[in-house]
């Protein structure tokens, strides 16, 4: 067993400003709304979604080590910026802050919402969409979201939004993660969340 969503809502909205915190219902809405039209668990999918940030102002220079030492594969990119790793810190507390077992694909989504992986999952999916678009973010308007939710799969929406972010990075000078890069072409060459 653990706790009920609404436990873990109060539980959250503690740990993060309240700023992060609508993001973080921004971001349950949402997914809540792309698991129903896939056929997911909109329960799921919001007990992801509200907890995902949770650790977003705890990561220090002793992250990357920390994570590793609970058997996490660090990439190179969160080494270099560890406030990337506050999915990876989420993962590793998910059951302890959900006072029962979590399921593995709900520590995968969390892993994984910031660069995007390969294995993130369906679920992973979800919340690396909706933490994208969620109503709060304002880099995108109606026409952008609604070009994210015309596509058919939600493979398709990743791309949408790596194309929109590849965009971004380059006219920033930023080089995208190889880890993403990965995911990118994953999803090119026909692979499936
Ligand atoms: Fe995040
Ligand atoms: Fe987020």
């Amino acid at each position: 067993m653990r706790i009920s969503y609404t436990e873990l809502e109060s539980k959250v909205r503690t740990m993060i400003k309240e700023k992060r915190f609508q993001h973080s219902l921004g971001v349950v809405s949402v997914s809540k709304m792309l698991a129903e039209r896939y056929g997911l668990s909109p329960d799921d999918a919001a007990y992801i979604g509200i907890y995902h940030d949770a650790y977003r102002y705890s990561c220090n220079d002793e992250t990357p080590s920390y994570c590793q030492s609970h058997g996490i594969e660090v990439f190179p990119e969160e080494i270099a910026d560890p406030m990337l790793l506050h999915g990876a810190l989420a993962a590793i507390r998910f059951p302890e802050d959900a006072e029962g077992d979590v399921p593995d694909y709900f520590r995968i989504a969390v892993r994984h919402h910031t660069l995007g992986h390969k294995d993130m999952g369906k679920y992973g999916a979800v919340l690396y969409i909706a933490d994208y678009m969620e109503p709060g973010r304002k880099h995108l308007d109606d026409a952008d979201r609604q070009r994210i939710l015309s596509c058919e799969r939600l493979e398709d929406m990743i791309i949408t939004i790596m194309d929109a972010q590849n965009e971004y990075f380059r006219r920033e000078g930023i080089k995208s993660a190889a880890v993403s890069e990965e995911l990118y072409d994953y999803i090119k060459s026909g692979g499936m969340l």
